[in-house]
């Protein structure tokens, strides 16, 4: 029998409870033990009475499970950093196991969290942190472990997914499907998490850290959310053969790690492009495999739940050989981060400029002066005497590119730079 100590019934906390009632016995079967939630941290016993756990199980007390020699593993499913963090620690520091879907404490503790595992010899499992019910933290440490991985593309937030996919396909407004996606339940408890990038953000921390064996934390992660998208962006993304996705994009670039999330085009064919609604997805190319994509469903009670209970039956099996702590932290590098001002990329510029004759020119002189070569101009509307300017440029560097357009905000003859789009995925 293993025994669980359950932290926070909510929404996950409330799919794992099922999930291990409903395939309780072929979750025996595959472990050789039964799996028991011993005790749960909750603040609101309703939760848990509502799940048919009983009234003896609930504690607003973590040192009822801290304590109990028989809790073998300790779920972490409250979520935020504190107390979280603490009680994980304890937790390994008492030699027992834990299981998280902790994104916010992993992307900002994680090497703390590992060095405590390791001192303690106990498994630290956390897959449903990233993508949800999506296998990839395991796959990228496991099974694609023979591998230099070249680049980890995601899109890693279902909210935001949600809000693009309806925005494009049903000309619909921003703060409409927002709320949509929040009664939904697939947004944060505060959205700004979700729209602003910071979720996606913590997610590819945490993948560009397996991936390329280096400690990659939030603050290294370059964040762009969808706030500044508009309608008229994506369109135009339409006519030029592009959709728009918020990206969340790691590579190594000559020994150096560039992460980063922010809306990019990419063309409608790319694997990504088909990724609709609050699906998530991770495009993951390694020097032996080739190009590969996991696909899912990134959030939401069960497929999150599944994640948990997989890493659950997965300590169980290592208890059942004495190996836990097999699989560890695998930052054993030390790459540094690239600054977002070497990313070297193509751009869509969305401008409103005069419309009189020499303006292009004017325009064209100064991307000219500053290495910015442009690739396609198209001039969509004209109201009074302001034309809208639709540029892409060709691959150039973010910081010229910048440079440009600090030029170019200070003329006379451009009434604003209205959007800066990078591409993605173009060959
Ligand atoms: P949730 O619905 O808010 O559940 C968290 C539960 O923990 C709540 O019932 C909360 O009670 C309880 N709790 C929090 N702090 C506590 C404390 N100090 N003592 C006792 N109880 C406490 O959140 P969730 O959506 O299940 O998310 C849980 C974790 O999974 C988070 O780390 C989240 O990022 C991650 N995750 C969620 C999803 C998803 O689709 N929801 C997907 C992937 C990962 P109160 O309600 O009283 O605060
Ligand atoms: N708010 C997150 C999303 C939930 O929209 O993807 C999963 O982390």
């Amino acid at each position: 029998m293993i025994n669980i100590g359950l932290l926070g019934c909510g929404t996950v906390g409330g799919g794992v409870v099922k999930l291990l009632a409903k395939n309780r016995d072929t979750i025996a079967e595959k472990t050789g033990a039964e799996i028991i939630i011993k005790k749960v941290l909750e603040r609101d016993e309703q939760k848990c009475l509502q799940l048919g756990l009983e009234a003896g199980m609930i504690t607003n007390n973590f040192e009822d499970i801290l304590n109990d020699e028989s809790i073998d593993i300790v779920v972490e499913l409250m979520g935020g950093i504190e107390p979280a963090l603490s009680y994980v620690i304890a937790a390994m520091e008492k030699g027992k196991n834990v299981v998280t879907a902790n994104k916010d404490m992993i992307a900002v503790k994680g090497k703390e969290i590992f060095e405590t595992a390791r001192a303690n010899k106990v498994d630290f499992y956390f897959e449903a942190s990233v993508a949800g019910g999506i296998p990839i933290v395991y796959p990228l440490k496991q099974s694609l472990a023979g591998n230099h991985i070249e680049e980890v593309i995601g899109i890693l937030n279902g909210t935001t997914n949600y809000i693009l996919t309806k925005m494009s396909r049903e000309g619909r407004d921003y703060n409409e499907v927002l709320s949509e996606a929040q009664s939904l339940g697939y947004a944060e408890s505060d959205p700004t998490a979700d729209v602003g990038g910071w979720d996606a953000a913590r997610k590819i921390a945490i993948l560009s850290s397996i991936a390329f064996n280096s400690r990659v934390t939030l603050n290294d992660v370059y964040v762009e959310g969808i706030t500044g998208i508009t309608p008229q962006d994506i369109r135009y993304a339409g006519e030029l053969g592009f959709v728009v996705k918020l990206l969340a994009i790691a590579k190594e670039v000559n020994g150096k790690i560039q992460a980063r999330v922010h809306p990019a085009f990419i063309p409608l064919n790319h694997p990504l492009a088909f990724v609709n609604d609050v699906f998530n997805a991770v495009f993951v190319r390694g020097d032996a495999v080739g190009e590969i994509m996991h696909y899912g469903r990134g959030a939401g009670e069960m497929p999150t739940a599944s994640a948990v209970v997989g890493d659950i039956i997965e300590i169980a099996r290592n208890m059942a050989y004495q190996t836990t702590a097999r699989i560890g932290c695998t930052c054993y590098e030390e790459k540094a981060i690239l600054p977002i001002s070497e990313l070297s990329a193509q751009y869509y510029i969305r401008m409103t400029v005069k419309d009189r004759p020499g303006v292009l020119a004017g325009i064209a002189g100064v991307f000219g002066n500053n290495d910015v070569s442009i690739a396609t101009v198209l001039q969509k509307t004209s109201q009074e005497d302001m034309a809208e300017l639709i540029l892409i440029t060709h691959t150039v560097k973010e910081k010229d590119l910048q440079d440009a357009l600090t030029v170019l905000k200070g003329m006379s003859i451009v009434g604003k730079i209205n959007n800066v789009v990078r591409l993605e995925g173009v060959n």
